[in-house]
């Protein structure tokens, strides 16, 4: 690990170097690093400047704002070291910075962004949405290098809201668990990009991540890790419900919702290292570290109990309105098809083939999730994990969230979900897998097993809705990108893995594409990973891949 970090912080100097050269190629400007791009700018070629000096004051309509405030002074004292002291009220003179909550802005996340040589004026109709206008005013003065150093901002108006309300990154601490510490410093980059949910992947064949009061089994047999040869991470370990609480707390504050997610029916090994009662019949005995492709038992009337009980207590922790059931890459012709009890249940229930024990599986399921006044997603999948797939793989009923991800299925997904009413959400393995390499002999060097290159390219050009008409992407609720987690052995290979493809990603969630230009994209990429490199975040600099 310590190696690692020596070796990195090495490389980031010479990246930097060679970073810094390239940036000097492209003109600095007030719009050179606004990234995501907004959805309106009234550029103004005048030349006028709004000054800041000692007697700037930012000027606040609400305590609510106090985060976004501080979020303020610290981009200042990092970009023109000067302390700008805050106040609460209404603005007296010209020499200020005004954040005003302003409930007549509709759209939860719209802010407006006014700079003129008199002031500075920002309002939204909640904090969320000024402290969004405070990471762009950031962005303004880390692009337009001139006037910062001058302690001048160039004269902008700026009309912003997102094109898709969910812009979601997955992290998977269930293949290689991160710290609450690491968790924090991630939800940190991903404010300054807009996106607004942390996919939390909790719990999976190599461990069992959260604190369960009422089955401490769980994380007792459960949170083993899964100790590949040559892999480096840390040590086993869980969240308690304190440390989840606290997290969701800082993300909160961060306008991130967390949202858990727990795999059923398979991806459960470390479920059944807990509870071994609960497998199929013809289940061979757990070998923590090595069995995948087991499945919990779905005539077991234990398994409903035990998922009941921790549905429960997740609905208690996560404030968020969702809970993800996982529900990919079931294995059902090794488990339910041969296990005694699937086989009569399936019998009974008068069904044809074994997938469809997943309707009576998830029914039950869902039915905990609804009493607790939440709603399921899961991961889309269809009658066969590549073409020709035709249908869902069961009956999913409307109000579950479906996620498209399997490589090459998303256009079929798409329409699918548009003919059901489900609403969908885009992870499509060909452009939000960033645990795939960026380009050829890149990382993951260990447990690579053949995964697709998706560069940044491809991510530049993902257009979330495919070109299909409005009506037709009206259930799109938004994007997600996954960093799965087997060959993530810590956070700053997340986020060299997750950077600059996420930055490109940002863009595709919040800006429509009538405003997106693949050419132009990438100048506002360069001073952001600058900027991501100075902030200690691993990142992968595009400008190698020639
Ligand atoms: C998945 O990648 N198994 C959803």
């Amino acid at each position: 690990m310590k190696s690692e970090l020596n070796m990195m912080k090495s490389i980031s100097v010479v990246v930097f170097l060679l970073l810094s050269f390239c940036v000097q190629s492209f003109a600095q400007n007030n719009q050179s690093a606004l990234l995501p791009l907004p959805n309106f700018i009234k550029s103004d070629k005048s030349g006028a400047v709004f000054s800041i000096s000692e007697k700037t004051k930012i000027v606040s309509s609400s305590q609510e704002l106090n985060f976004a405030v501080l979020e303020l002074q610290n981009s200042f004292k990092k970009r023109m070291n000067i302390v700008l002291e805050s106040v609460l009220g209404k603005a007296q003179n010209n020499q200020s910075i005004e954040l005003i909550i302003d409930p007549s802005i509709k759209g939860n996340e719209h802010y407006t962004l006014s700079i003129s040589s008199k002031k500075i004026v920002i309002k939204g109709s909640t904090a969320e949405a000024i402290l969004y206008a405070v990471m762009t005013l950031d962005q303004i003065l880390l692009g337009d290098v001139v006037n910062t150093a001058q302690k001048k901002i160039a004269s902008i108006f700026i009309d912003d809201t997102p094109r898709f309300a969910w812009r979601s990154i997955m992290l998977d601490p269930a293949r290689n668990f991160l710290p609450v510490k690491d968790v924090k410093f991630f939800i940190d980059q991903m404010v300054r990009y807009k996106y607004n949910v942390l996919q939390m992947h909790l719990t999976d064949d190599e461990g069992w991540r959260m604190e369960i009061k009422s089955h401490p089994e769980l994380t007792k047999l459960g949170a083993v890790r899964n100790l590949k040869k040559g892999m480096n991470g840390p040590e086993n370990g869980f969240y308690t419900q304190i440390e989840l609480k606290d997290l969701i707390q800082y993300a909160a504050k961060r306008n991130i919702q967390i949202v858990p997610e727990i795999d059923i029916p398979g991806h459960t090994a470390s479920v059944l290292a807990a509870y071994p009662e609960l497998g199929c019949s013809n289940a061979a005995p757990i070998v923590l570290g090595k069995s995948n492709n087991v499945m919990l038992c779905a005539a077991n009337n234990k398994v409903y109990d035990l998922y009941r009980d921790i549905i429960k207590e997740i609905a208690g922790i996560f404030p968020s309105k969702y809970i993800h059931l996982g529900g990919d890459e079931s294995a059902i012709e090794k488990n339910w098809a041969e296990c005694s009890h699937d086989k009569s249940l399936m019998n009974r229930l008068n069904y044809k083939q074994p997938t469809q024990i997943m309707n009576y599986f998830f029914e039950k399921i869902f039915s905990y999730v609804r009493e607790n006044k939440k709603q399921s997603i899961l991961w889309l999948e269809l009658d066969n994990i590549r073409m020709p797939a035709k249908e869902y793989l069961f009956n999913y009923p409307k109000d579950v969230t479906l996620i498209t991800w399997r490589y090459g299925l998303t256009p079929l997904c798409l329409n699918l979900t548009y003919q059901h009413g489900n609403p969908i959400i885009m992870s499509p393995g060909e452009y939000a897998y960033f645990d795939y390499p960026q380009r050829k002999g890149d990382l993951p060097e260990l447990n690579n097993w053949g995964m697709p290159i998706t560069t940044l390219q491809d991510v530049i050009k993902f257009d979330p809705g495919y070109g299909k008409p409005p009506a037709e992407q009206a259930h799109i609720m938004g994007v997600n990108a996954t960093l799965w987690g087997e060959a993530i052995p810590s956070i700053h290979r997340a986020t060299y893995m997750a950077f600059p493809r996420a930055l490109a990603f940002a863009e595709a969630g919040w800006t429509q594409m009538k405003s997106r230009n693949e050419n132009q994209i990438i100048e506002r990429i360069y001073p952001n990973l600058m900027n991501l490199m100075q902030e200690g975040v691993w990142v992968s600099t595009p400008f190698e891949y020639k």
